[in-house]
């Protein structure tokens, strides 16, 4: 069934949907077998319920940008005892600690709504916006110790148009990421591609 993807989520869970139904497709040769949240209402939550994926709420401690201590270990304990291969992040809105990347090395993959290194953080689209850039894009990028810092894995452009509003624009980019979301997790899974440092190899 190839490898075993564990994904994290705070909001909507587009981006989970796309790749579940990539994976049941057979688009992409892996097995999407745990979501979890950090939002306990989250419609990430019920998609995943929907979907047939097992899910949970694991309550985030008293910060609003990082886990506590105890909520990354029962993060890292629910995903090792998943057996999962790689921690896929989509639309996670904490910061991922040392701990959590030495529990899954090179195997944190994100996804981040403009082309970087452009446009980090929050509120990419009205960065975007703000900025007068007439492209932005995806980026589908290895988690490291910064903010959407690690190696490139894959990106795809969106034109900025005339009248768009930060939210018309985000709309605009998450259909583009449902299509390279998956296809850069099925390039990771099968070995495709490796990165070495922060360049990617095709094999
Ligand atoms: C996506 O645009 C992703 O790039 C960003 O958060 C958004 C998540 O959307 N990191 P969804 O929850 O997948 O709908």
């Amino acid at each position: 069934m190839g490898s075993r993807l564990g994904i994290l989520g705070s909001g909507s869970g587009t981006n989970m949907a796309a790749i579940v139904e990539a994976c049941r497709s057979g688009t992409v040769p892996a097995n999407p077998v745990l979501v979890l949240s950090d939002v306990e209402n989250a419609s990430i939550l019920q998609l995943a319920t929907q979907q047939g994926i097992e899910n949970r709420y694991i309550p985030p401690g008293p910060y609003k940008t990082k886990l506590s201590e105890e909520s990354e270990q029962s993060f890292i304990h629910a995903l090792q005892a998943a057996n999962v291969d790689w921690v896929v992040l989509a639309g996670f809105m904490r910061i991922i600690k040392s701990g959590f990347l030495r529990a899954f090395p090179e195997r944190i993959v994100n996804i981040h709504p403009s082309l970087l290194p452009s446009f980090p953080g929050l509120n990419a689209a009205s960065q975007a916006i703000a900025h007068g850039v007439q492209v932005t894009g995806t980026t589908v990028h290895l988690v490291d110790q910064g903010i959407d810092s690690g190696a490139i894995v894959a990106q795809a452009p969106v034109n900025v148009e005339a009248g768009d509003t930060p939210e018309t624009l985000h709309d605009r980019i998450k259909q583009v990421e449902h299509r390279l979301y998956p296809q850069a997790i099925a390039a990771l899974v099968s070995g495709n591609i490796k990165i070495e440092g922060r360049r990617i190899v095709r094999q």
